[in-house]
């Protein structure tokens, strides 16, 4: 019995609480979140509904540090991932998504989701589309076909689509590769939402083609040693982590640490 106490104990201080030299964050949001008319994007997308909201500071923050990453030359294709599960990937991807849209001289931005196995994002804009990254890796659309924009014309998605047989072979396939060119050419910025790194591949997959990947890290659940464990694994992906994202954090705010590229 004492010696499951002390292993719970043990794993409760590997836990992840806080990063080391980050802004900490003094005020408590209002988490005041208005569903605006008819639109059926998902309350947590806050930066949607408010734009004043001390959370979407946060993001505009995180805007600020990927943007003069590199000495002011960032990486202008990135992706998001994690180590596990539902560590609010896909929530940071579409929030950072939007304020980057927004900066100043209005970047292009494309977010695309790539977890072809469980994507999110279709659900978390509610747009009843389907088609997205899987038909057009498997020749069955072409790009245009599947892009879309909501509101904003500077910000364009692309959904996972219907889950594929192989989604791994299809993001490791030329047409990744090709697709991948062809929108660096036409935005400013590409965001891929990725699945998490330890349980399938598709991130270490990813994390190769573009030029840094982006760590979200669920404060109070992830143990160091899982963290450690997908940074090596995007080291062995030739991919370079630009940054943490902690989330989780008192009443959902995001806290950030970074890294200069
Ligand atoms: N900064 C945050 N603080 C607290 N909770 C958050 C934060 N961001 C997201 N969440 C919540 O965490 C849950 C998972 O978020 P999300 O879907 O973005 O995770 P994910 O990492 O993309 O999951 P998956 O691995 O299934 O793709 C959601 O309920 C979401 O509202
Ligand atoms: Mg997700």
């Amino acid at each position: 019995m004492g010696k499951i106490t002390n292993a719970l104990k043990k794993a409760a201080e590997e836990r992840i609480h806080r990063i080391e030299k980050i802004t900490k964050i003094k005020e408590r949001d209002q988490l005041v979140v208005r569903k605006m008319g008819k639109s059926k994007v998902d309350p947590s997308i806050i930066t949607y509904f408010d734009p004043k909201a001390l959370i979407t500071e946060q993001y505009k923050m995180l805007r600020t540090n990927i943007m003069s990453l590199n000495k002011g030359r960032p990486p202008r294709i990135f992706a998001i991932t994690s180590s596990l599960h539902s560590e609010g990937k896909t929530v940071t991807s579409i929030n950072l998504a939007m304020v980057m849209s927004h900066a100043i001289r209005k970047p292009k931005v494309l977010l695309i989701d790539s977890d072809m196995r469980r994507g999110q994002l279709r659900r978390y804009l509610g747009v009843e589309q389907r088609v997205g990254l899987s038909e057009v890796l498997s020749g069955q659309c072409g790009l245009e076909d599947v892009m879309f924009n909501l509101d904003d014309d500077n910000l364009t998605f692309v959904l996972s689509g219907e889950v594929p047989e192989n989604p791994a072979e299809l993001l490791s396939s030329d047409n990744m590769s090709d697709l991948l060119k062809e929108v660096k050419t036409k935005f400013d910025y590409v965001i891929i939402d990725t699945p998490p790194m330890i349980p399938v591949t598709d991130a270490g997959i990813i994390g190769s083609q573009v030029e840094g990947v982006l760590m979200v890290i669920q404060a109070g659940r992830t143990q160091r040693g899982i963290v450690q464990r997908a940074e090596e694994l995007i080291h062995q992906s030739q991919s370079k982590v630009i940054g943490h994202v902690l989330t989780n954090i008192e009443y959902h705010l995001p806290e950030y640490i970074y890294r200069y590229l």
